[in-house]
């Protein structure tokens, strides 16, 4: 995944070295969640009108930095280490 891919403002799903992982761009830094639902680990779907990670399989929905905002999903998408490499996103 390129870090310049990840329009502005906006957040995209897939994966690094194979992981699931859920990447919003502030426009000044990147955020890395685990994109693996806390609560039975589907993947969850970025929404660009509500700005919000949304789980597909029972409807948890999760902020940009991974919080819940409502469940039944009880604890974060996790936020992982990475660094960019040559536009390219490296899990730590
Ligand atoms: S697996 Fe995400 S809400 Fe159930």
């Amino acid at each position: 995944m390129k870090a310049s891919d990840i329009p502005q403002g906006q957040g995209v799903t897939g994966e690094i070295g194979g992981r699931h992982v859920a990447v919003y761009n502030s426009g000044d830094q990147l955020t890395v969640l685990d994109n693996v639902c806390t609560h039975m680990g589907c993947q969850t779907e970025w929404n660009a009108f509500d700005q919000t990670w949304d789980c597909p399989c029972h409807g948890s929905r999760y902020k940009k930095d991974g919080t819940v905002m409502r469940g039944p999903a009880m604890g974060p998408l996790p936020s992982l280490g990475f660094r960019v490499e040559d536009d390219g996103i490296v899990i730590e």
